[in-house]
């Protein structure tokens, strides 16, 4: 592996910089804080973070309607913060990816001010405006992904402006040339300070139909998730000429010296469109896979997604996998019912997958989802359909450091942004104690990728199992099992030695005649000495 190439055998580290860690004692998370926890970052072994948005924002979508691409939001540090993160983080070998958002921005950036001043102020072109239709109602069919019509009346000037989300983050115009330079430029910005690479916000979606053309409804053949939404995004958000621009920013990316990386937040649900957002090696070098995050906890249903993943990300492209994020429901509670057994054999696929694993903060320690009261919400979705369908904060809340009063995330007495949950029943202060505990299964199994170059970046082959069982071989000399269903199992085809169990007690035990395993177990085995 090339210096430039870390992206393909390190573990990055998703970090929610509201709730990683409070270093003065306001209740949200900040540069500082995570600066303060690059050692225990270090120690558990991750190559990489990923920060969600940092730069200037009114936070009506919580960071992702920004207000300024190269400020800091004052609650998070300045500059200089973001400089010394970089510096002390590359002490430590660890690489800062940083979240960009070029969908849209926020309606308080002065690009948004001036456009929505007059039809024909400066920056009228980069967003995009319609004239209502001849009953006064919106230019086309067009949902916002957060509910209601994609259009909000600008009464001023009489034009309707586009926002696939809120009303407060109008998408801007990717037709327009301004639009593509002013973002080369803060993709520079960055990379000349030392940011490793980005991950892309809606990355599957920035370009729009040039026409605006009506969005077909959704038909019974749909999948669910379009049959709910009742269309098809067709010309609001999967637009082929999205690649181009990817293109393009590959291009800027690879002129720097080691490369810059694009992680792609490619919101599709089905494996194939993910797979064109690799290009020809030319576009993302990572495309997230929402298939398998979304895919039902079941071994047949995870390995379908992993072979299909397989067959269709091009030989130049890399997979990525990850069982948690900001967005979605902590693996804890989502896959694992709150059982630490099948948490683990989650933990097992991410980090034992061919690709990339992301690790979203706390899914080391098994923290689950936070039980929230209407008045805690911060999410604009929690509080829009509260009680149903769930928001995101859940999620998001703060990690649990120690069972102190405010969790060593912040000062006791101190009122967290988010509620921190119950620290007592699990932090990574008791967690580091206990050799039996997730946070050193998660650590051990880190430091097995790095001593295994088969699981680093050996090949993957589905080996032959019964009903309820996914097994796999990396590269020539090492097996994954799990057992993903309440009966004891026998795998045939594995043998050789267990180089670590979800069941620790297993570890080191030798394997003859197939690898037995318990209900919701799991093994990484040695056939050899790779
Ligand atoms: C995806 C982000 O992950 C999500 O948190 C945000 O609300 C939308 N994009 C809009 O930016």
């Amino acid at each position: 592996m090339s210096a430039g190439e870390w992206w393909r055998e390190g573990v990055i580290y998703q970090v929610y910089p509201r709730s990683f860690q409070d270093s003065n004692a306001d209740g949200i998370g900040d540069l500082r804080g995570v600066i303060d926890r690059l050692d225990y970052l270090h120690w558990l072994g991750i190559d990489a973070i990923w920060l969600n948005p940092i730069t200037v924002s009114p936070d009506a979508d919580v960071g992702y309607d920004v207000a300024d691409y190269c400020g800091v939001q004052p609650v998070f540090g300045d500059l200089g913060t973001v400089d010394q993160l970089i510096a002390e983080a590359k002490e430590r070998d660890i690489k800062i990816v940083l979240d960009i958002v070029p969908n849209h921005s926020s309606d308080q950036h002065p690009w948004f001010i001036d456009a929505r001043s007059s039809r024909t102020a400066a920056h009228r072109d980069w967003y995009v405006w319609a004239d209502p239709k001849a009953d006064g109602s919106p230019p086309n069919n067009w949902l916002s992904a957060f509910g209601g019509p994609a259009w909000t009346l600008d009464t001023h000037t009489g034009q309707y402006y586009l926002h696939n989300f809120l009303p407060q983050q109008p998408d801007l115009n990717w037709w327009n040339p301004a639009v593509r330079d002013a973002f080369d430029d803060i993709y520079r910005f960055w990379f000349d300070r030392g940011v490793a690479g980005f991950r892309i916000d809606v990355a599957h979606g920035i370009v729009k139909d040039r026409l605006l053309r009506d969005n077909p409804a959704a038909t019974k053949d749909d999948p669910p998730h379009v049959r709910a939404y009742g269309q098809r995004t067709v010309y609001n958000v999967e637009r082929p000429e999205v690649h181009d621009v990817l293109r393009r920013w590959r291009s800027l990316a690879n002129g720097y010296e080691p490369p810059r990386i694009l992680l792609g937040e490619t919101y599709v649900r089905d494996v194939r469109t993910m797979g064109l957002f690799y290009g020809t090696g030319d576009e993302l070098h990572l495309a997230f896979n929402f298939t398998y995050l979304h895919a039902p906890f079941e071994a047949s249903a995870l390995a379908a997604v992993v072979a299909e993943s397989e067959m269709v990300i091009p030989a130049v492209g890399w997979p990525v996998w990850t069982v948690s994020n900001h967005d979605v429901s902590r693996v804890m509670s989502r896959w694992a019912g709150g059982d630490e057994r099948k948490l683990r054999c989650a933990l097992l696929s991410l980090l034992t997958l061919r690709g990339t694993p992301v690790l979203y903060y706390g899914d080391e320690i098994g923290l689950p989802d936070t039980r929230l009261r209407k008045a805690d919400l911060q999410d604009p979705l929690g509080k829009r359909y509260w009680p149903k369908p769930r928001g995101r904060d859940p999620e998001r809340t703060p990690m649990h450091w120690t069972d102190a009063p405010g969790g060593g995330f912040t000062d006791s007495g101190v009122r967290p942004w988010l509620p921190i949950g119950d620290v007592a029943a699990r932090n990574v202060a008791d967690q580091r104690r206990d050799p039996a505990s997730t946070l050193r299964f998660v650590r051990d199994l880190i430091a097995v990728r790095r001593q295994r170059s088969d699981l680093r970046s050996g090949s993957y082959k589905q080996l032959a199992s019964s009903v309820g069982v996914w097994a796999w071989r990396r590269g020539g000399g090492t097996t994954i099992a799990l057992n993903l269903s309440d009966e004891p199992v026998v795998v045939p085809a594995i043998g050789g030695t267990i180089v670590m169990s979800t069941n620790r007690s297993r570890d080191g035990e030798r394997v003859d005649g197939g690898l037995a395993l318990s209900p919701w177990e799991g093994a990484v085995c040695s056939s050899a000495s790779t």
